[in-house]
């Protein structure tokens, strides 16, 4: 584990929930919240990942709390939601983070499919939060943040279903705002460019990707899981106490 950049003393104690925090940025969250000394919580499919990031993460402090849970089955998002209230109390912190980016072609997508990247990608945002939101109302506090992408604004192709999902998380992120800052919760988006996670190594990043990468960011360099966990951090904490409706983009400059 890294020096964190930045300590936010608020943040120790509070309860967060992550979802996809096995791998990828999802894992660099539920890390660097579990730094700032965060009782973290997070789902995933892919139990064999996050059994090793809480068993290397126990070494450094209370492991955070692991819950199979396949987001597309809104019964199993909303028990696990319900198991980490009963354990910790209410939830302070959500982080909205999983998602799909399988690629697909326009002519082969079916209503079938059609249904289930908004499944993967969107509908377990909105019912997260629906689950997370009485106990913030209670506490009249609670930060959400949901996670978007530059796709959409840069048109890239190959994954329109998955695009469309990560224009309407923003959506989702300023209509709820005007709905839940009255109790004292807040919504922001964050929007990552392309990061290098295992996924996208082993996957799409070749070199032409790094050609690409190279031609559109402003910042020389790769983009990493932790600097996109570091923009959560400050959206967990009450350094962001007035920031709500927002889209904060982490791309090194691309859009
Ligand atoms: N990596 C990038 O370049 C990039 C760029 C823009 C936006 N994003 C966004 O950032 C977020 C994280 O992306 P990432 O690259 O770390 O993704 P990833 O694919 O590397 O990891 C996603 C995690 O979610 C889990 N997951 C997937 N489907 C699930 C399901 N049905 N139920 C439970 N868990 C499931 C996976 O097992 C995995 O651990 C996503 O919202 C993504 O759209 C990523």
């Amino acid at each position: 584990m890294s020096t964190p950049v930045a300590i936010y003393p608020g943040l120790a104690g509070k309860v967060a929930f992550v979802s996809g925090g096995a791998t990828g940025i999802g894992a660099a969250i539920v890390e660097k919240l579990h730094a700032q000394g965060c009782r973290v919580a997070f789902v995933d499919i892919d139990a064999r990942s996050a059994e090793q990031l809480c068993a290397r993460l126990a070494a450094q402090g209370p492991a955070p709390l692991f819950i199979a849970c396949d987001l597309c089955d809104l019964e199993a998002l909303q028990a696990a939601i319900a198991t980490v209230a009963a354990r910790w109390g209410a939830i302070d912190v959500l982080v909205n983070n999983a998602a799909h980016d399988e690629r697909h072609a326009i002519e082969a997508v079916t209503p079938a499919y059609f249904q289930s990247r908004i499944d993967v990608n969107l509908r377990h945002y909105f019912f997260a939060a629906q689950a997370v939101l009485p106990g913030m109302q209670q506490k009249r506090a609670g930060s959400i943040i949901n996670f978007s992408s530059i796709s959409y604004k840069i048109k890239a192709g190959n994954y329109p279903l998955y695009a469309m999902c990560k224009a309407a998380a923003h959506g989702l992120t300023r209509s709820m705002a005007r709905d839940i800052g009255q109790h004292g919760v807040r919504v922001n988006t964050v929007t990552p460019g392309w990061v290098m996670t295992e996924r996208q190594l082993a996957l799409h990043v070749d070199a032409a990707g790094e050609a690409e990468i190279a031609r559109n960011q402003c910042l020389p360099g790769q983009l990493l899981p932790g600097d996109l966990a570091d923009m959560v951090l400050f959206l967990a904490s009450d350094a962001s106490r007035m920031c709500t409706a927002q889209e904060f983009v982490v791309d090194a400059g691309w859009t």
